[in-house]
C-alpha cells in the first residue's frame, strides 16, 4: 500500500498532486516514522515518545456511575477486545474499573490504564498523594498513563504555570521510579504546553483533548506533533451529539456503517487515538468494529471540515471549575 501510494504520487504532476495522495502519504509516513505498525485491529498500537506502546483505541468511562454500571461496561469492553481503559479520579469510578479488570481474569499487565490528576490535587506533595490514592483504588501496582486533567483550574488562576510545574515535577518522579509508564496532560493548549516545557525535564507523551469530526484541532495537533506528543481524541462522538448528524449519517450509509463507526474511523485515519464511551453492549461492540473499512480522502476532508451541528468545546482558560 505504502509503495503503491508513493508510486502514484511520483507519477502525478505537482499541480494535480491530489489531497488524497498528500493525506495518505502523510498518514503512512507518520506511522512509519513512529515505528508503528499500520492500524489493523483493536490490538494495534501507537508508540509514545518514550517507546511505550499504547492500544490505538481506548474505552472512555466519564459519566459511568461507579459500582455495577462501571463494572459491567468495562467488562463488556474487555470482552469486546478493548485493552485500554480511560478513567480519572474525578469520574469517581476508579475502584469499579479496578474491580472489572480483576473480574475479567485478563492479566492486568495486558490492559493499558490511564487515570488523571484532578484540579484540587495540584502541587508536588498533593500530586504524589493523589496518585497513590488512584493507584490503590484501581488496585494496580503500576499505572500506564497519568495525566494532568486540566491546565488552568479556576482556583489556580493566574498562577497556573507554577502549579503545573510543581505537579509535573511529582509526575516526573513517579515516572522515573517506574510507578507510571508514561506521563502526559489533558486539555492543554499550545501556550500551556510551552509553559510546562520551560521547566519540564521530561516532556509530556500525550495530550488528551476534544477531537471529533468538525473539530480536528489542526493547530494544536500540529504543535503536539512537533513535540512528539500523541493526541488522544476525547469525546470522539461529540458526547453522542454527532450520532444524528445528517452529513455523518449520509457518509455512514455509503460505507454500510453506523455514525459512531464513521467518527472513530476518521479519528484513526487522522492519526488520533479515540476514546469512545458507552454503557450499551451493542454500541461497545460496534465501536471496535471499525477495522474492516477505510474512508476515502474526500470523506475524511468532509468530516474534518464539518460545520453543521458540531458541539462546541470548552475553553480551558475559562472553565468554571
Ligand atoms: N480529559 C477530559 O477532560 C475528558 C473530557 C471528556 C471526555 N473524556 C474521555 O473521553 C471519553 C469519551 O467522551 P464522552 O464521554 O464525552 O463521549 P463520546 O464517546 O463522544 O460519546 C458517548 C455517547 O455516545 C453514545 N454512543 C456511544 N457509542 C454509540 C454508538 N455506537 N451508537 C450510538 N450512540 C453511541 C453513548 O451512549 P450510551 O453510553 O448510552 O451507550 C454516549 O451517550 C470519556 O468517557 C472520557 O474517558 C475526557
Amino acid at each position: 500500500m505504502i509503495l503503491l501510494v508513493a508510486f502514484i504520487a511520483k507519477q502525478l504532476p505537482s499541480c494535480i498532486h491530489s489531497v488524497f495522495v498528500e493525506k495518505y502519504i502523510t498518514y503512512y509516513k507518520q506511522r512509519l516514522m513512529r515505528g508503528d505498525s499500520i492500524i489493523m485491529d483493536v490490538d494495534s498500537t501507537y508508540t509514545l515518545s518514550n517507546g511505550v506502546k499504547i492500544p490505538c483505541i481506548g474505552f472512555g468511562t466519564w459519566q459511568i456511575a461507579s459500582g455495577q454500571a462501571t463494572v459491567d461496561a468495562v467488562k463488556e469492553a474487555l470482552r469486546a477486545g478493548y485493552r485500554h481503559i480511560d478513567t480519572a479520579s474525578i469520574y469517581g469510578n476508579e475502584e469499579s474499573v479496578g474491580r472489572a479488570i480483576r473480574q475479567s481474569c485478563i492479566n492486568p499487565q495486558e490492559i493499558f490504564v490511564t487515570t488523571k490528576l484532578w484540579n484540587s490535587d495540584h502541587g508536588y506533595e498533593e500530586t504524589l498523594k493523589a496518585f497513590e490514592l488512584s493507584r490503590r483504588k484501581l488496585g494496580l501496582d503500576i499505572i500506564d498513563l497519568y495525566l494532568i486533567h486540566w491546565p488552568n483550574p479556576k482556583a489556580l488562576r493566574p498562577d497556573y504555570a507554577k502549579h503545573n510545574a510543581q505537579s509535573w515535577r511529582a509526575m516526573e518522579e513517579l515516572y522515573e521510579s517506574g510507578q507510571v509508564r508514561a506521563i502526559g496532560v489533558s486539555n492543554f493548549l499550545s501556550h500551556h504546553l510551552d509553559a510546562l516545557c520551560k521547566t519540564a525535564r521530561i516532556e509530556p507523551m500525550v495530550n488528551q483533548i476534544p477531537i471529533h469530526p468538525g473539530c480536528a484541532q489542526e493547530t494544536l495537533v500540529t504543535h503536539c506533533q512537533k513535540r512528539d506528543i500523541l493526541a488522544e481524541a476525547y469525546s470522539p462522538l461529540g458526547t453522542g451529539k454527532l450520532i444524528t448528524n445528517n452529513k455523518i449519517q449520509a457518509i455512514a450509509q455509503k460505507y454500510h456503517k453506523g455514525s459512531a463507526q464513521i467518527c472513530l474511523r476518521w479519528s484513526l485515519q487522522m492519526g488520533f487515538l479515540p476514546l469512545p464511551k458507552s454503557i450499551t453492549p451493542k454500541y461497545i461492540q460496534e465501536n471496535v468494529n471499525i477495522f474492516d473499512f477505510e474512508l476515502d480522502t474526500d470523506d475524511i476532508d468532509a468530516l474534518s471540515a464539518l460545520k453543521e451541528d458540531v458541539p462546541a468545546v470548552m475553553d480551558p482558560d475559562r472553565v468554571p471549575f
